[in-house]
C-alpha cells in the first residue's frame, strides 16, 4: 500500500494554545454572526449529489449559511449555481428539487431562464427599465465523486485544495461514489454551537465511555485510534476489533479489505464529512442555524441491492451513536452557556484534530479581519 501523500501528523498546543477557543465563541450570537460571514459564507459546502441534476433543466436547492442555493444543469449541459434570492424583492425562487424549463419566482412570477438571466416580468415592459442586465447571481460550483459542492465565494480556494489527498485516496481505494444509491436520510436539529458538533466529531476520547457499541466494533485504544491533519482535511482512521468476529459486529456499519483502513472518518471544511468503506458511505452536512442551534443532515449509501434490512439496521446503529452524541454536545453547550467556564483543556494526542480544526477557526477568522 503506497503511504498517503501529504499527512502531517497533527500540531497541537500551538497557534489557539492548548486551551479551547473561548467559550463565547459558541454562545454569542454576535460571534455566531462574525463566523457565519467569514468562515461559512466563504466555505466549500456539499449540497447534492450529481445525479440530481445529471440532465437539462434538473435543479436543487440548499443552503449555504443563511444564503439560499438554487443548483441546475442548464440547456447547454452547464452546472451552474446561484444565489436562490429572487432580484425583485428577496423571495426564494425555487424550493425543493426536480426538473424545470425557467424558473418562476413563486411571489410576482419574475421568470429566469436555466442560465440565471431574467426572462420576463409581468408588466415588466410597461413599467421596468433595462430588463436584460437583471439576472440571478451566481455563486462557485464544482463535483468531486458525485457531490457537488457550492462557494458564495469568488475569491475562494479551489475545492481540489480543500480536498488535499482525499480524491487520490479515495480511487486508490477503489472507492467509487457514482455507483452508490442513497438509500436514506435521517436529519438532527441539535441545540449546540456547530463547532461544538464538529469538535464531538474529530475525537473518539469519548468513545469508550459514551459509545459501548461502537466501541465493541472499533478498535479505540490510542495505538490503533489514529488521527492526521493535512490542511483543511482532517481525519481518523481505525481498525475493526475482533475482525474474525466482525459478523457479530452491530449492524452492516463497515468493511473489511486488505490494505484499507476498516474505520475512516474525514472532516472536509467547514460543514463536510463523510465515512466511506468499501461498498458504502455516510455523509453528513453541517448547517449551522444559530449560536446554539445545528442541523446535521445524514446520508446513506450502499451499492445497489443491498437489502432494506441492512439499510435499516445500518441507519439504526448510527442514529444511536448520534443520539448519543446529542445528549453530549447539548450537555456540552448549557456549559459553555454557563459562563463558568472560559476555556477548556485539550489533551495533546487525543484531541490534536481539535487543535486543528479550532487553529482553522482562528485562522480564519483572524485573516478575515486584515
Ligand atoms: S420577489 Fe420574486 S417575483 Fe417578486
Ligand atoms: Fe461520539
Amino acid at each position: 500500500m503506497n503511504e498517503i501523500p501529504d499527512r502531517d501528523p497533527p500540531r497541537s498546543g500551538d497557534g489557539v494554545g492548548s486551551g479551547t477557543l473561548p467559550a463565547q465563541w459558541y454562545t454569542d450570537p454576535g460571534h455566531f454572526q462574525v463566523e457565519l460571514d467569514q468562515i461559512i459564507s466563504r466555505g466549500w459546502h456539499c449540497v447534492g449529489r450529481e445525479s440530481s441534476v445529471a440532465r437539462a433543466g434538473e435543479f436543487l436547492t440548499a443552503t449555504a449559511g443563511r444564503i439560499p442555493i438554487l443548483v441546475a444543469r442548464g440547456r447547454d449541459e452547464v452546472l451552474r449555481a446561484f444565489v436562490n434570492v429572487c432580484r425583485h424583492r428577496g423571495h426564494e425562487v425555487m424550493s425543493g428539487s426536480g426538473a424545470c424549463r425557467v424558473f418562476q419566482c413563486p411571489y410576482h412570477g419574475w421568470t429566469y431562464e436555466l442560465a440565471g438571466a431574467l426572462r420576463s416580468a409581468p408588466r415588466g415592459d410597461r413599467e421596468l427599465e433595462a430588463l436584460g442586465n437583471i439576472a440571478l447571481e451566481q455563486v462557485v460550483v464544482e463535483t468531486w465523486n458525485s457531490f457537488v459542492f457550492v462557494n458564495p465565494d469568488h475569491g475562494c480556494t479551489p475545492l481540489t485544495d480543500v480536498l488535499g489527498h482525499l480524491p487520490e485516496t479515495m480511487l486508490k481505494y477503489g472507492f467509487d461514489f457514482e455507483s452508490l444509491e442513497h438509500r436514506k436520510r435521517i436529519t438532527y436539529d441539535l441545540q449546540a454551537n456547530w463547532k461544538v458538533y464538529v469538535e464531538n466529531s474529530l475525537e473518539c476520547y469519548h468513545c469508550p465511555v459514551a459509545h459501548p457499541e461502537l466501541s465493541k466494533l472499533v478498535d479505540m485504544k490510542p495505538d490503533a485510534y489514529r488521527l492526521f491533519s493535512a490542511g483543511q482535511l482532517l481525519w481518523q482512521e481505525s481498525q475493526l476489533r475482533n475482525p474474525v468476529n466482525a459478523e457479530d459486529a452491530p449492524g452492516p456499519v463497515l468493511t473489511q479489505e486488505e490494505g484499507i483502513p476498516d474505520f475512516q472518518f474525514y472532516y472536509v471544511w467547514p460543514t463536510f464529512m463523510i465515512a466511506p468503506s468499501h461498498g458504502r458511505l455516510w455523509s453528513a452536512q453541517i448547517q449551522p442555524l444559530d449560536e446554539r442551534t445545528t442541523r446535521v443532515v445524514t446520508d446513506f449509501y450502499f451499492e445497489s441491492g443491498l437489502a432494506d434490512h441492512d439499510v435499516e439496521e445500518s441507519a439504526a446503529f448510527s442514529d444511536r451513536v448520534l443520539e448519543e452524541d446529542r445528549s453530549l454536545i447539548e450537555s456540552v453547550q448549557r456549559g459553555l452557556e454557563s459562563g463558568r467556564i472560559e476555556r477548556g483543556i485539550l489533551l495533546s494526542e487525543s484531541e490534536a484534530l481539535i487543535a486543528s480544526f479550532q487553529r482553522l477557526v482562528a485562522d480564519t477568522l483572524a485573516s478575515s479581519c486584515t
